[in-house]
């Protein structure tokens, strides 16, 4: 059953840019082929396995629904049914579920399940987000960011800057915009920022595609940015630190109408949601005519639907490094 050059999808890092810019080639086919109800039955007689360590609406919803279009199935998983990391090891379990279904997703609390379901399985295993990571959100940003590019700019004329905590979003956010050429800053309290691993990979990225980043405690670093984006201040395993976190955030990285008056009128708004409102961000921010948040949402279920076909038919080249 082993398959030959199996890749998973388990940061957009392990990708290149072209590798990317095929699986949002595919995206605008799908959405397009949504739209006038003509979607190829492309994931036919297939199964998505999917294991959810922790609550998700876009995710689980989005998976589920691409299957579905696409003419397949979708298994939802809950970590109490199934047996993740206990009597078994991840590794049988990536294998077992490899003799079963065609493509694993999974939702985890650590990197290193989703990486160790990826050791054991024969079929590709996509990051549905971990502590460090959120690969499926980002092509969905990306792919939302391409369909609100300013008149006459292309994706690497843009300015991104993230505004606040150092999170499996902003992460991977910070990865795919340097590996499109985006000009990117990450805003917020020093403590909060990247790790050296995280930078190193976006400083080859810089090197090897043309972006570039800084990272910085000034709000006022968002002057004349495209697009602002924010995640919530605390996450799951966070929660003995909220009203530190909350103290340290509120108000100066709130992103609000002040801080959109700071970048500018040319300014969007994205945020993955759920969104905290009132915390990382206001309603009238949300609902804004510069949100597009629920476009954000809505593409979710285009690269789900884009990861499912790509991941169970193309003949995979090898990739680069071994997948960690
Ligand atoms: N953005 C995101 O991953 O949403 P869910 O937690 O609802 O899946």
């Amino acid at each position: 059953l082993e398959k030959p050059n199996l890749r998973h999808f388990l940061k957009t890092q392990d990708f290149t840019r072209a590798e990317l810019q095929e699986i949002l080639d595919l995206m605008k086919m799908l959405k397009d082929a949504r739209r006038d109800n003509a979607v190829p039955q492309l994931f036919k007689g297939k199964t998505v396995g999917m294991i959810f360590e922790q609550p998700s609406t876009r995710t689980r919803v989005s998976f589920e629904a691409a299957a579905t279009i696409l003419g397949g199935h979708a298994q939802f998983l809950s970590p109490n049914d199934i047996h993740l990391g206990s009597k078994e090891s991840l590794e049988d379990t990536g294998k077992v579920l490899s003799r079963m279904v065609d493509v694993i997703m999974a939702r985890v609390d650590v990197h290193s399940t989703v990486a160790g379901l990826a050791k054991g399985a024969s079929v590709p295993v996509i990051n549905g987000l971990c502590d460090w990571l959120h690969p499926t959100q980002m092509m969905a940003d990306i792919f939302t960011m391409i369909e609100h590019l300013p008149e006459g700019k292309k994706i690497d004329d843009l300015k991104v800057a993230f505004v606040g905590d150092a999170t499996n979003v902003s992460n991977e956010l910070a990865m795919i915009c340097t590996k499109f050429g985006i000009e990117y800053a990450h805003v917020g309290p020093k403590k909060y920022h990247m790790n050296a691993e995280v930078v190193g990979m976006i400083e080859d990225n810089c090197k090897e595609y043309g972006g570039s980043f800084v990272m910085t405690e000034d709000i006022n670093a968002v002057k004349g940015f495209d697009i602002l984006v924010a995640d919530s201040f605390y996450w799951f395993g966070q929660e003995a630190e909220k009203e530190e976190r909350l103290a340290t955030f509120m108000p100066e990285y709130v992103v609000d109408q002040r801080l959109m008056d700071i970048a500018g009128p040319q300014a969007m708004f994205m945020h993955c949601l759920p969104a905290n409102d009132q915390r990382e961000t206001t309603r009238e921010v949300m609902d804004g005519d510069r949100s597009v948040i629920m476009d954000e949402a809505e593409n979710r279920l285009t690269a789900q639907m884009a990861l499912l076909v790509y991941f169970t038919h193309k003949d995979m080249p090898k990739p680069s490094a071994e997948v960690v």
